[in-house]
C-alpha cells in the first residue's frame, strides 16, 4: 500500500530524520513524502514516532478523479478536498455536494496539509487529497495528536527560558536523526546537559532507559518535575559533564545534547571571550564521554556558531583535535536555526570507534 506523509514546515531537521528513521520515503511535492508499506496500521507507526510527521495518508485505488466517483469516497457529513498541487476549483466543492444526497458540507482547507489536526480530531471528516499530475487521490487516515505537543511545549511546570527551550518536536527529530540500530528499549539514552528536559522528556516518550544530569540543582529538580508531569521515570543526577566517567557504572548507547552554549542574550562584544571557554568544555566533555560509550556508541551535539562584527566562530573545530581520535566524524556543517535566532546551531554527530 502507498502513503503520503506531511511533514512540518518549520522543522528545518525533516531531511535528516527522514533519512535515519524513513529512508525509503520519497520527497513528492514541498513538505509531501511518499512511501510504501504492508498496512495502514503499520505505515502509522512508522511515521507517528517522527517530530516532523503532520498527516499520513493512503493511496486509493481509484484513478478516477470525476465529480462521482469522488462523491463515492465521502461517507461522512463533513468533507474536504486538498490539491497536492495548485488549488481547488470551488465548483468541484459545489457539483460534489450537490451530487450527494443529506445535509454535507465541505470545509475549505487553506494549507498545504490539508485542515488543521484538531478540526479532524473533533469531527467526523472525509479528508481526500488530489495528486492530479499523477492522477491519484489519497485519503487521511492519522494527524499528529497536536494537543500533546502544544502540552508539552507549552503546560510544563517548569520552564527555563535563561537556558533556552529547545521546541518539543525539534527535541524529538535530533534524537530520531542520530543513526542508531535496534529498538529503544534495548539502548540506554543520556543527555548530560538536561536543562529542564526537553530532550529528556521525548527520549523517556520513545521508550529508551533515560539518564540524565546537570550541574545545576534546580535543573535537575525541574527536569524531574517535568518528567512526574507527563508520568515518565528516568535516572537523573547531579555531575559535572566534564567528570561523568567517574560517576557511571553502565556504558551508553546513545548521547543526544544541547551543551550550554553561552548566555543567551551574549552581547556581540563579549563573544570572543566566551569562546574559548566553550571550547575548553566541549573538548572536556567529548573526551571524558569516550570512556563511558560503548564501542559503535553515538552522540548526537549541538555546537554554537557565533558571529560579531568581525568574524564567524565555528566551536565545533575541536573535534578534530587529537584527543578526540577515538571518534568517527558521521556528520558536521549541518546548521539549524530557530526562526528569528540569533544563534546558530550546528549538529554534530560522533560515533565512538
Ligand atoms: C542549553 S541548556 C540545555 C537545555 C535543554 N536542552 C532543554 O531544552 O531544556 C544547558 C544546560 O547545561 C548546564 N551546564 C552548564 N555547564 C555544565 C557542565 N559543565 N556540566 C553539566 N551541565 C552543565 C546548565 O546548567 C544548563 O542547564
Amino acid at each position: 500500500m502507498d502513503f503520503i506523509l506531511f511533514t512540518g514546515r518549520y522543522n528545518s531537521l525533516t531531511t535528516q530524520e527522514l533519512a535515519s528513521r524513513l529512508p525509503e520515503a520519497k520527497s513528492l511535492y514541498p513538505h509531501v513524502y511518499s512511501f510504501s508499506a504492508p498496512n495502514e496500521k503499520k505505515a502509522i507507526s512508522m511515521v507517528s514516532f517522527l517530530g516532523t510527521s503532520i498527516k499520513l495518508a493512503i493511496k486509493l485505488e481509484t484513478t478516477d478523479l470525476s465529480v462521482e466517483s469522488l462523491a463515492s469516497l465521502i461517507d461522512t457529513k463533513i468533507f474536504s478536498i486538498t490539491n497536492l498541487k495548485g488549488s481547488i476549483d470551488n465548483n468541484l466543492y459545489f457539483e460534489i455536494k450537490r451530487s450527494l444526497t443529506g445535509h454535507i458540507r465541505f470545509v475549505k482547507s487553506r494549507q498545504y496539509f490539508g485542515l488543521s489536526p484538531v478540526i479532524l480530531q473533533k469531527k467526523k471528516v472525509t479528508e481526500l487529497f488530489l495528486d492530479t499530475p499523477n492522477s491519484n487521490v489519497y485519503r487521511t487516515v492519522w494527524s499528529h495528536s497536536y494537543h500533546d505537543w502544544i502540552d508539552k511545549d507549552r503546560k510544563l511546570p517548569f520552564v527555563d527560558p535563561k537556558s533556552g527551550m529547545m521546541p518539543p518536536k525539534i527535541a524529538r527529530s535530533l534524537i530520531n536523526l542520530t543513526p542508531y540500530q535496534g529498538k529503544p528499549q534495548d539502548l540506554t539514552f543520556l543527555d548530560p546537559f538536561c536543562g529542564s528536559g526537553r530532550l529528556v522528556v521525548e527520549a523517556c516518550q520513545l521508550g529508551f532507559t533515560v539518564m540524565a544530569s546537570d550541574i545545576v540543582q534546580e535543573k535537575i529538580d525541574h527536569t524531574q518535575g517535568n518528567l512526574k508531569a507527563l508520568g515518565f521515570q528516568a535516572d537523573i543526577f547531579l555531575a559535572d559533564a566534564t567528570h561523568l566517567s567517574g560517576k557511571l557504572d553502565k556504558k551508553i548507547d546513545l548521547i543526544v545534547t544541547e551543551p550550554h552554549m553561552g548566555k543567551v542574550d551574549l552581547r556581540p562584544d563579549r563573544i570572543k571571550y566566551v569562546v574559548p571557554g566553550l571550547k575548553k568544555l566541549y573538548l572536556g566533555v567529548l573526551k571524558d564521554w569516550l570512556k563511558i560509550l560503548k564501542p559503535g556508541g553515538l552522540i548526537t551535539m549541538i555546537f554554537p556558531v557565533l558571529s560579531d562584527d568581525s568574524r564567524t566562530y565555528t566551536t565545533s573545530k575541536i573535534i578534530d583535535d587529537d584527543h578526540l581520535s577515538g571518534y568517527n566524524i558521521k556528520t558536521r556543517g549541518l546548521i539549524y536555526s530557530r526562526p528569528q535566532a540569533k544563534l546558530k546551531r550546528e549538529i554534530v554527530i560522533l560515533e565512538k570507534k
